[in-house]
C-alpha cells in the first residue's frame, strides 16, 4: 500500500494522478485533515498532522509513504512533520519518500527549509528507507509574484539579482509516482530544479514587461494591506532574502533523470500566463 500525507493539496492530488497510471487505486491510501472526494477506488483516511494517534491509524498497512511537507512553518510545522515521521515509524513503514526544499540548510534565509532539513534528520535517524526529492520554487506560484504586473507593464518585487530554477509542479508529481513505484531510489536525494535559473529581471524580458527591485517593506506593506497572515508575510518576506541570496538558484539533473526526459520549461511556462 502507498499512502499519500496532503492527497488533497495540489502536489498530492496530481501525484495520485500519475500514480492512478501505475497502479490500482485499491492500493493508493490518501490521507487528509477534511474529506475530499478521491478516484474511485482510493481510501480516504482523515488525520490532522497534529493529531498522532489519526496519523497512526492512517498509516496501518502502509508500506511506503508519500510525506508532502506541511503548509504550516516554524515549530508548528517541525512538530507536525516530525508526527508523521513518528507514526510512520510506529506503523512500520518501509519507505518514506518525503519532498522538502532544495539544498536544505539550518542557515539559509528561506525558513521553510529549515523544518525541511529537522524532517529529513527524523528520518535519517529513523532507519527507515528514504528518498528524499528536495524542491526548487514552483513555476506555478509566479501569479503570487507577479499580481496584477502584467496588466501594469512594469513589476515591482524584492528579488534583487537572485536566480531562480523554477519547477513544474507537474513534473515534480510525475517524478514522485515514478520514484513510488520504480526499484533504485532507496536512501537517495534529488535536488529537484528546472533546467536553467532566472533573475526577476529575466523573467520580465520574456514576459516583455519591466523590472525593479525594491525594498522588502514594500511585500511587507502589501501583504499587510490584503490582511494576510502575518505568518505568510514573514514566510514570504524569508523567501525574498532566500531568493536574493541565490538560494534556490540551483540547477540539476535529478529531475530530468527521474523523468527520462527534459523538464518542462519555465519559458514555456510563461506564455501561459
Ligand atoms: N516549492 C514551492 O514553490 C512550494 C510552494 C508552496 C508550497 N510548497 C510546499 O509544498 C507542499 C505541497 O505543495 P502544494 O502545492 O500541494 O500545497 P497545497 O496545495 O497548499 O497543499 C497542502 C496540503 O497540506 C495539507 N495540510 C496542511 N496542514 C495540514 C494539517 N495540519 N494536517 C493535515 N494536512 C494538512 C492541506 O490540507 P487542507 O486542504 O485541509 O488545508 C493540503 O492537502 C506544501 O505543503 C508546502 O510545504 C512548496
Amino acid at each position: 500500500m502507498i499512502a499519500i500525507t496532503g492527497a488533497n493539496g495540489n502536489l498530492g492530488k496530481a501525484t495520485i494522478e500519475f500514480l492512478l497510471k501505475k497502479v490500482k487505486p485499491e492500493n493508493i491510501i490518501a490521507v487528509m485533515r477534511n474529506p475530499v472526494a478521491m478516484p474511485e477506488g482510493i481510501q480516504v483516511r482523515l488525520a490532522d498532522y497534529e493529531d498522532l494517534n489519526a496519523l497512526n491509524a492512517a498509516f496501518k498497512g502502509v508500506e511506503r509513504l508519500l510525506q508532502i511537507s506541511a503548509t504550516s512553518m516554524g515549530e508548528a510545522g517541525i512538530r507536525q512533520e516530525t508526527n508523521v515521521v513518528r507514526a510512520a515509524i510506529q506503523q512500520d513503514v518501509k519507505h518514506i519518500v518525503y519532498t522538502g526544499s532544495i539544498r536544505p540548510s539550518a542557515v539559509a534565509n528561506f525558513y521553510a527549509t529549515h523544518q525541511a532539513l529537522a524532517t529529513e534528520r527524523a528520518i535519517l535517524s529513523s532507519g527507515i528507507t528514504y528518498t528524499f526529492l528536495r524542491n526548487s520554487l514552483y513555476m506555478e506560484i509566479m501569479p503570487l509574484f507577479i499580481g496584477n504586473a502584467l496588466e501594469a507593464g512594469h513589476w515591482e518585487y524584492p528579488a534583487g539579482n537572485g536566480k531562480v530554477s523554477f519547477v513544474s509542479r507537474m513534473d515534480i508529481a510525475e517524478a514522485l509516482a515514478n520514484v513510488l513505484t520504480e526499484a533504485g531510489h532507496e536512501n537517495k536525494q534529488y535536488e529537484i530544479s528546472g533546467s536553467k535559473a532566472y533573475t526577476f529581471a529575466d523573467t520580465a524580458k520574456l514576459l516583455n514587461i519591466t523590472y525593479a527591485d525594491v525594498p522588502n517593506v514594500y511585500l511587507e506593506k502589501g501583504m499587510a494591506a490584503e490582511h494576510l497572515p502575518g505568518e505568510l508575510i514573514t514566510c514570504m518576506v524569508s523567501m525574498v532574502d532566500g531568493i536574493k541570496a541565490n538560494e534556490f538558484a540551483y540547477v540539476e539533473k535529478d529531475l530530468e533523470y527521474l523523468l527520462r526526459r527534459k523538464p518542462q520549461s519555465f519559458e514555456q511556462y510563461l506564455k501561459t500566463l
